[in-house]
């Protein structure tokens, strides 16, 4: 139980007679030296005292949105930043329908749809409202959301029935504690390279060609990439992101800059080219600022070099390519892969307002070179980064 010393657990209490055996894990947390904040619902209070539950976490507990004598601050938001882990114990189908569903009425609900920490839901109801399928449901929503639901057990419920409904056994409800803090950082002592942002190709003192990317998905690779261990070099072109604390920052601003920078760490074990290169450059720059005149300007353009073309035989690195695709999808950057050897492909598009340039959410399909296809759902570009690392590190 080492893992648990200072650890902040959020325990939600909800109305099931298996409230009375929130107590005993909250002592056993706190004997290993973890802090417990309760928060109990409407119902939890028709089956255990709130100052049992006080006395034991050693913390008043929580439970309403509006206080009487409301205390300045947000509480239900600077909660949710104080917590390592939330415990749902015993968990309703109550509590469980409304976090599938987002619904944020009380004050546990409420704190589930904010807190992104991971969650445990210890499920315990009679047998007949687990198999219902409304709650089957909810409970596929929320593992495929990737919280934890520790299943209940077999055996006789307090209506003296038999069958699937009780709440597991204590062991199996710390040992799934434990293994959220059992944290593994699966590119540990890996070196990655990333490249983010877009470039800028000037055109004269003052004017440059560039495109709309943020930098945004890049970033969220990078400080995905360092949470899982690894010592990351990102490349970024102009951006108005800020620079990730514990990641090498390396700013530049044209594709020339970032084949040089790229060119530095072929060494690495992993490179991700995010970035949107420009493909072209104006062939001639004006050095200061070109007037405006009556004839038309023409801008003559060259193509740059192409990075993955010209690192593709010079390093043993794992090469992850991104294509942003806005027709025959599949096929382009099916194409890209094989033409360039990449070992992986990232395919996203800009054919929707959440997707793509600019935005905090993506959908993107990866395809490995030995065949593999998978396809996440819109989500944020921070769980697209997490999406796309379990898939190459898989
Ligand atoms: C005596 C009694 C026992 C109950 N036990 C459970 C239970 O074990 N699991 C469950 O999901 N609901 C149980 N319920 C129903 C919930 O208390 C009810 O759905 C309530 O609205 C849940 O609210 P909450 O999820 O906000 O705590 C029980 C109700 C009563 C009256």
């Amino acid at each position: 139980m080492k893992k648990l010393k200072n650890k902040n657990i959020l325990i939600g209490i909800t109305g099931s007679i298996a409230a009375y055996k929130a107590c005993d894990i909250i002592r056993i947390i706190r004997k290993a030296g973890g802090n417990v904040q309760a928060i109990m619902t409407h119902s939890a209070k028709q089956f255990i005292g709130k100052s049992t539950i006080a006395a034991l976490t050693n913390n008043p507990v929580i439970d309403s949105i509006f206080e009487d004598d409301p205390k300045p601050g947000l509480e239900h938001i600077n909660l949710a930043f104080d917590i390592d882990m939330v415990l749902i114990l015993p968990a309703t189908a109550n509590i469980i329908a409304k976090a599938a569903n987002g619904i944020a009425d009380d004050s546990l609900s409420l704190a589930l749809s904010i807190c992104e920490q991971p969650t445990i839901f210890c499920p315990a109801m009679n047998y007949k409202m687990w198999r219902n399928k409304a709650n089957l449901d909810a409970v596929e929503k929320l593992r495929k959301r990737g919280k934890i639901i520790v299943d209940p057990e077999d055996g006789f419920l307090a209506s003296l029935h038999e069958g699937k409904g009780r709440l597991a056994n204590t062991q199996r409800i710390l040992n799934n504690i434990q293994s959220v803090f059992d944290i593994k950082l699966p590119l540990k002592n890996k070196n990655i390279v990333i490249t983010a942002g877009p470039t800028q190709e000037p055109i004269d003192g003052v004017r440059y060609i560039s495109n709309r990317s943020s930098g945004k998905m890049g970033f969220a690779i990078a400080e995905t990439a360092h949470n899982l261990g690894a010592n990351v070099t990102l490349i970024a072109g102009p951006n108005n992101l800020k620079d990730i604390p514990g990641i090498t920052m390396i700013h530049i601003n044209t594709a020339s800059d970032m084949l040089e920078a790229v060119s530095e760490k072929l060494d690495s074990d992993y490179i991700v080219m995010n970035a949107a290169v420009a493909d072209y450059r104006p062939k001639n720059i004006n050095p200061s600022k070109i007037k405006k005149h009556e004839a038309k300007l023409n801008i003559e353009l060259e193509p740059t070099v192409d990075i993955l073309d010209y690192i593709k035989d010079k390093t043993k690195a794992c090469i992850i390519g991104f294509a942003l695709e806005m027709e025959n999808l599949e096929e382009n950057a099916l194409d890209k892969m094989n033409r360039k050897k990449l070992d992986f492909i990232v395919l996203n598009t800009a054919n929707n307002i959440n997707q793509g340039f600019d935005v905090d959410t993506n959908q993107v399909t990866i395809f490995s070179s030995s065949g593999k296809k998978i396809k996440s759902d819109i989500d944020t570009k921070e769980r697209i980064a997490r999406f796309m690392w379990n898939e190459i590190i898989d």
